[in-house]
């Protein structure tokens, strides 16, 4: 995780800054992000797929920043809504290099995919060909992509797996409805179908379900041809490389990923008949996640029979993870180096029992309110699945590199929270 480095006292430096600083300069609770973390891990992947394209998966982290950091860095970006993909362009992506997604997708975001000039749409149901098509207009002409479903289960939890049918996203393999979603966009002359799409799940730690999900996919870029004479000349296998949140816990290792695929598609093209695809990956978590610490305040501390609960200034509106999924993190104390470690719970200042960051984990015994409490790895779908339950406001997003720190996005104020609200 982080480049961080402990500092004398339970200190705790990240990007060469003290945590403790951050969170007097900036408040609490907050957000920290390392970009040369978030750098080396975009350079990771450049440098373990140099053959094939790499798109930041928005939906993980998005800031006007990571979007420099992303292009500056090489990668392309993949988005599900006009909202990422205005702010993406408007900090300067170039909207040739964005994939768009969604199982749903807006008029308003097929509008402003359209009218931006996106490189690539995802078709993800069958419906959806013809309104592209309308969209594009006579004159027009859009790269799409189908996503399929290979019929693979993977991932970390059973509402993150996306590779078998039974789930929302993708057109099916199985029962044949991708095979006839690509017959529909081939008589489509709006649409250029440049490859298949797979996404089958997030958290994955195993290289294992990508093999088996590329192969099927492989085979059904054979039957295109059979069928229609095309040879389609990309393939995405999506994100869903996994990360360990706490030490000691597995992640997908990208390079071994990258040459398992490789070996992979070169056998069963070479098997297939098939000329080799550009292959792209989409990671998101894996990009962002590891590179991110948040910083809380204790607020509270309270024995209740067996239990010590130890109650930070935010929770389940800034990281609905451990709520949703059962995720478990390593919160620590910093700032002072603290007593004998005892089981506490860490919770959140929500108003609903279910609002637990991290429940019986290790922290000094003597953890008492004004304490700072740090969680690592909290870089990936935490603020960007930040809600706005109790009107707590959304923290701020602090970069720290090279020894400095500066505000990428700042904390959502009073004002912010009533300004929406016209009265009526
Ligand atoms: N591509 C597509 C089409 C996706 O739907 C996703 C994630 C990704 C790529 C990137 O997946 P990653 O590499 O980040 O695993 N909120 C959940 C994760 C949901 C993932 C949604 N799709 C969580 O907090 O674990």
């Amino acid at each position: 995780p982080a480049s961080t480095t402990r500092l004398p006292h339970g200190g705790l430096a990240v990007g060469g800054v003290d945590l403790v600083e951050v969170a007097e300069r900036f408040g609490t609770p907050v957000y920290v992000l390392d970009e040369g973390e978030v750098r080396g891990r975009c350079r990771t992947y450049k440098d373990a797929f140099p053959e094939a394209e790499v798109h930041y998966a928005a939906k993980a982290f998005l800031s006007r920043a990571m979007v420099r950091w992303v292009q500056e860095e090489g990668l392309g970006l993949d988005v599900c809504s006009a909202g990422e993909l205005e702010l993406a362009v408007t900090a300067g992506f170039p909207p040739d290099r964005i994939v768009l997604h969604g199982n749903a997708k807006s008029p308003r975001d097929l509008d402003t995919a359209l009218r931006l000039g996106i490189g690539r749409i995802v078709i993800d149901s069958p419906s959806e060909i013809a309104r592209i098509a309308a969209a594009v207009g006579p004159d027009g002409r859009q790269k799409v992509m189908v996503r399929v479903v290979p019929g693979v289960s993977a991932g970390g939890h059973h509402k993150i797996r996306t590779g078998s049918d039974g789930q929302k996203f993708g057109l099916s393999l199985s029962d044949g409805s991708a095979l006839h979603a690509v017959a529909r966009v081939l008589a489509q002359p709006q649409l250029e179908l440049t490859g298949l799409h797979c996404h089958i799940g997030s958290q994955i730690t195993e290289v294992k379900p990508y093999l088996t999900a590329l192969r099927r996919l492989v085979g059904l870029m054979a039957r295109i041809r059979d069928a229609h004479g095309r040879v389609l000349p990309e393939l995405d296998m999506g994100g869903g490389h996994g990360i360990a949140y706490r030490p000691g816990e597995a992640a997908l290792d990208v390079t071994t990923l990258a040459r398992r695929l490789r070996g992979e598609l070169t056998e069963a093209c070479a098997g297939a008949g098939l000329p080799v695809p550009r292959l792209a990956v989409e990671p998101g978590r894996a990009v962002v996640g590891p590179a991110g610490v948040a910083v809380y305040r204790v607020l509270a501390v309270k024995h209740t029979g067996e239990t010590v609960f130890v109650a930070v200034d935010g929770g389940m509106s800034d990281n609905p993870r451990p709520a949703l999924y059962g995720v478990r993190y390593a919160p620590r104390l910093i700032g002072r180096a603290g007593a004998a470690p005892r089981t506490a719970t860490v919770v959140g200042r929500h108003c609903e029992a279910g609002d637990v960051l991290a429940a019986g984990v290790e922290l000094p015994g003597d953890v008492r309110p004004g304490d700072l409490i740090a969680v690592p790895v909290s870089g990936a779908y935490q603020l960007s699945m930040a809600s706005g339950y109790n009107m707590v406001g959304r923290p701020p997003v602090v970069a720290v590199h090279d020894g400095t720190a500066r505000l990428l996005v700042r904390r959502e104020t009073l004002e912010d929270l009533r300004l929406r609200d016209i009265g009526g």
